[in-house]
C-alpha cells in the first residue's frame, strides 16, 4: 500500500513527476511510522531505531548497502572523491526501506537538499530533514522486494537501452583523433575481443562546444560513424550541460536572452567548466528544454545511436561572480606585507570556487513566469537535462531505442535513461563501493548502471581491471572509462590480455540471461541485483553480507574486491550449483552446500552459484551483441524436481518490447525428464516439447529457430544440465 502526504501551504516549485502513479494525498499529521514536525523553516522527520533495525536503499550513495550509521545528503554534487567522509554523489535518489520491528519503505519527494541522518546523531535516531517544499510517500508491505516493487510501480517502468548496449564498451578522457579511436576499434578486433561501442569523450568537439566536432581531428565524421558501425561498433558522443559563450556559435546564439539560466539580476548565469565561461540551458522551463533536446537530432541524422550526457549536476569550476571575488581579494593584498591571515584568507576562497552551494543561490529558472531560485530545485537539472534529450529523441525515432545515460539523476530520470557512477578512482575500495551501491540503484529504478569499470581517476593495475571485469561482466553498462593522462586502460594493454578477453567473451555468453533478467526486472518492477538478504529473508547469516549479491533470478555472485588474494570466503544461503569458469567455454561444476566456504578464485576464473530448481542459461558469445544471440542456448541448473525460467528475448532494437517476448522454459521429471518451451500466445498445451534425457548432448527441435542444448549428468540422484 501506498500513500502519499503533502502540506498544502507548502506546495513544491516545480512538480518533479518522478511518481506518476494516482496517490491522493492524505494529511500530513497522520504520517504513517513518521513522527514529521514543521517549523517556519524546517521539515523533520523522525524514527526511533532498535537496535536491529536496518535501512537500505539511497540509491548512488557511499557506503554500504546498509545505510545505518552515516548522514545522508541528497544534492547532486560533482565531486571526484568519493571517500567515505563524504555525504552525498551525483543523485539523488530519496527512497530508503526502514526493516526490523516494522517494515516500510519512504520517499521524500524534494527538489531541493534532504538530509538523512540515520543514527549518525544519535545512534537510535533516524532523522530526515529538508528546508524545502516536498511530498512524501510511505509504502507498505510484506517484505523489503515487495515495497520495492510497490514503488517501482508508482514510479513507472525504467528505461531500456538498446540490445547492443549491454556489450562491452570502451572509453577513454584523450582519444584525441579519430585515428585515436579506431585503432583501438582495430586492437580490439584483430584480437578477438569482443566489443560493442567505443565512446567520444570532450575532445571530439571544437573547443568543446556540445553539437560540433572538430574539423580536422574528426574529419568526415559521418563516414567514421558508419565505419565503425560496420565493424557492429557504435560511436557514443558526451553532451556536457554548460554551453560555450562563443559569437557565431549556434547553441549559444539561439539561446541567449532567451533559453539559458539567468542571475540575479536577469542577465544569463555566468559559470565556468571545460569549455571556459558558459551558459546553462534552462532546462526547467519547457520551452528551454525542447530548445537544448533538438540539438541531438544533428548526431541523431549522422547515424548516432547513443549518447552519455555529462557534467549536469551542474558541474561548476567556478561562477563568475566567485571568481571575480577572489581577483577583487588578491588585487587588495600587498605582497610587502603579505602575512599568513592574507594567505588563509584567499586559500579558501580558491578551495571553495568549484561545486560551490553558494552559486547554486545565484542561478534562477523561469518555469511558466515563475522565478525560481536553483537550490530550491537543484537535484532535478540533470534530470530535466537528460528528459529533454529522450523526449527530443524520441520525436525523431519514436520506434527506436537509443542509449542514454547521465551522471546526475533524480528518481523520475529512471523513465528516460540509465546513469553511470561518475568520476571513481582505480582503487579497490570503489570496486566494491560498486558492487554495494548496485543493489540500490535497482530499488530506485536505475536498472541500466554501471561504474567506470577499472577506475577513472588514479593508475590502475592489472590486477584491479581484472577483478573489476569479473564483476562488470554482470552489470547492465559495462564500459571500461578512465581519465586523460592515467595509465592505458584497454584491455589489450595489458600482458594478461587473453584471460581478460576471456571475461569479456563471457559476457557476451551470458548476455541471454542477463538480458532476460535485466527486461523482466523493468517489466515487472523486480531488482535486477540483490543483497542476500532481500530474498533470504529469515537467513541471519545473509543479513550482514554486502559483498555478494544476486543477479536476477537464478544466480549469486561472490566478486573478489582485494588485491592479492587468491579465493574468498563465500556465505552459501541454500544449497547451491557452483560453476567455476575456467575460461569462457569451459566450467566445472561442484554442488555446494549451504553455509560458510572458502572457494579459491584465481584471477581470471569467474565463480558462479546457481540456485537449486532455477536455470541458467548461455549463449555461444560472439564479437558483438548480435552475434551473441543468434547460436544455441544451452541451460545450466541443478534441478531435483522442476525448474521454470521465463525467457525473455526480443529484436534489441525498438520500442515495442513487453511481456509477449517471454518463453516459458519448463524442466520437469515425471517418467523422464522434459523439457517444454511454451510460447505465450501459442498456449502451453499446444506446444510441448519434449526430450528424453540421458547422459550427452540432446537436441530439441528449435522454437523461434532456436535450438535448446541441454547437458546432463546424474549425481546423488538429482541431475545436473
Ligand atoms: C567528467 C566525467 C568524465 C569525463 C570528463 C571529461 O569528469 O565524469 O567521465 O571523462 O568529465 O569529459
Amino acid at each position: 500500500m501506498i500513500k502519499k502526504y503533502c502540506m498544502k501551504d507548502w506546495k513544491m516549485p516545480v512538480a518533479t513527476n518522478a511518481v506518476v502513479m494516482d496517490v491522493e494525498c492524505c494529511d500530513w499529521n497522520e504520517t504513517l511510522f513518521l513522527d514529521v514536525q514543521k517549523t517556519d523553516e524546517t521539515l523533520t522527520f523522525c524514527y526511533h531505531l532498535e537496535r536491529k533495525d536496518r535501512i537500505y536503499g539511497l540509491g548512488e550513495q557511499v557506503r554500504g548497502i546498509n545505510k545505518r550509521g552515516w548522514l545522508y545528503e541528497s544534492y547532486c554534487k560533482d565531486d571526484p572523491n568519493h571517500t567515505e567522509d563524504k555525504h552525498g554523489l551525483y543523485g539523488a535518489h530519496n527512497f530508503f526501506i526502514i526493516k526490523g520491528k516494522e517494515i516500510f519503505g519512504c520517499f521524500i519527494d524534494c527538489g531541493g537538499k534532504v538530509t538523512f541522518d540515520f543514527g549518525y546523531s544519535e545512534s537510535d535516531r533516524a532523522i530526515i530533514r529538508t528546508k524545502n517544499p516536498c511530498e512524501w510517500y510511505i509504502i507498505t508491505g510484506e517484505s523489503v522486494l515487495d515495497i520495492v516493487s510497490q514503488f517501482r510501480l508508482a514510479i513507472g517502468k525504467s528505461y531500456v537501452p538498446p540490445k547492443w548496449a549491454f556489450g562491452y564498451q570502451q572509453s577513454r578522457w584523450g582519444y584525441k583523433t579519430k585515428q585515436d579511436i579506431q585503432n583501438v576499434i582495430k586492437e580490439y578486433r584483430k584480437r578477438g575481443i569482443p566489443i560493442d561501442s567505443v565512446y567520444l569523450d570532450i575532445d571530439y568537439m571544437e573547443g568543446y562546444k556540445d553539437f560540433t566536432v572538430h574539423k580536422e581531428r574528426f574529419a568526415d565524421f559521418e563516414k567514421f560513424v558508419k565505419d565503425a558501425k560496420k565493424e557492429h561498433v557504435r560511436l557514443v558522443p558526451i553532451i556536457d550541460a554548460g554551453v560555450k559563450i562563443e559569437e557565431d556559435y549556434k547553441v549559444y546564439e539561439t539561446g541567449k536572452n532567451q533559453f539559458f539560466c539567468k542571475d540575479r539580476e536577469g542577465k544569463d548565469f555566468i559559470g565556468g567548466v571545460w569549455p571556459g565561461l558558459v551558459h546553462f540551458p534552462d532546462v526547467l522551463n519547457h520551452e528551454a528544454a525542447e530548445w537544448f533536446g533538438h540539438f541531438y537530432k544533428d548526431l541523431l541524422d549522422i547515424g548516432i545511436e547513443g549518447f552519455w550526457n555529462d557534467m549536469n549536476e551542474p558541474a561548476l569550476f567556478y561562477s563568475e561572480e566567485a571568481l571575480k571575488a577572489v581577483y577583487e581579494k588578491a588585487g587588495e593584498l600587498n605582497w610587502e606585507q603579505f602575512d599568513l591571515n592574507d594567505f588563509l584568507e584567499l586559500q579558501p576562497m580558491i578551495n571553495q570556487l568549484g561545486a560551490n552551494e553558494e552559486d547554486f543561490k545565484r542561478i534562477y529558472h523561469n518555469v511558466n513566469g515563475r522565478k525560481i531560485r536553483h537550490d530550491k530545485v537543484h537535484n532535478l537539472y540533470g534530470y530535466f537535462l537528460t528528459r529533454a534529450t529522450m523526449e527530443a529523441i524520441k520525436k525523431e525515432l519514436p520506434e527506436k531505442r537509443t542509449l542514454l545515460f547521465s551522471r546526475a539523476s533524480y528518481i523520475g530520470m529512471h523513465r528516460y535513461s540509465g546513469i553511470w557512477t561518475g568520476d571513481n578512482k582505480s582503487w579497490w575500495s570503489h570496486l566494491l563501493l560498486n558492487i554495494k551501491m548496485m543493489p540500490s540503484l535497482s530499488m530506485c529504478g536505475f536498472l541500466y548502471a554501471g561504474a567506470d569499470i577499472g577506475g577513472f581517476d588514479g593508475d590502475v593495475t592489472e590486477d584491479l581491471l581484472m577483478r573489476w571485469l569479473e564483476f562488470g561482466i554482470f552489470t547492465p553498462l559495462f564500459r571500461n572509462h578512465c581519465a586523460i593522462g592515467r595509465r592505458e586502460q584497454e584491455i589489450y594493454q595489458y600482458p594478461s590480455w587473453e584471460q581478460m578477453k576471456e571475461l569479456v567473451r563471457l559476457r557476451y555468453r551470458l548476455l541471454p540471461y542477463l538480458y532476460s533478467e535485466f527486461m523482466k526486472a523493468v517489466l515487472f518492477d523486480k531488482m535486477y541485483m540483490k543483497p542476500l538478504c532481500f530474498l533470504y529473508k529469515d537467513d541471519e547469516e545473509a543479513e550482514e553480507i554486502e559483498d555478494q549479491l544476486l543477479v536476477g533470478e537464478s544466480i549469486m555472485i561472490a566478486p573478489v574486491y582485494e588485491q592479492n588474494k587468491s579465493g574468498r570466503y563465500v556465505y552459501v544461503p541454500e544449497d547451491m550449483l557452483m560453476i567455476r569458469f575456467v575460461n569462457a567455454f569451459s566450467y566445472k561444476k561442484e554442488i555446494i552446500e549451504k553455509g560458510h566456504h572458502y572457494i579459491s578464485m584465481p584471477e581470471g576464473e569467474v565463480v558462479l552459484f546457481v540456485r537449486k530448481n532455477h536455470l541458467l542459461l548461455l549463449g555461444e558469445g560472439g564479437q558483438c551483441v548480435e552475434e551473441a544471440f543468434q547460436g544455441r542456448i544451452g541451460i545450466v541448473g541443478w534441478i531435483d524436481r522442476r525448474a521454470e525460467y521465463s525467457y525473455y528475448d526480443d529484436n534489441g532494437i525498438t520500442s515495442d518490447y513487453g511481456e509477449q517476448n517471454i518463453e516459458v522454459l519448463a524442466i520437469s521429471k515425471e517418467e523422464e525428464w522434459r523439457l517444454w518451451v511454451n510460447e505465450k500466445e501459442e498456449g502451453l498445451e499446444k506446444r510441448k516439447y519434449w526430450l528424453d534425457m540421458e547422459d550427452g548432448f540432446h537436441f530439441l527441435e528449435s522454437i523461434k529457430r532456436k535450438d535448446w542444448n541441454l547437458y546432463t549428468k546424474d549425481r546423488k540422484n538429482n541431475i545436473v544440465f
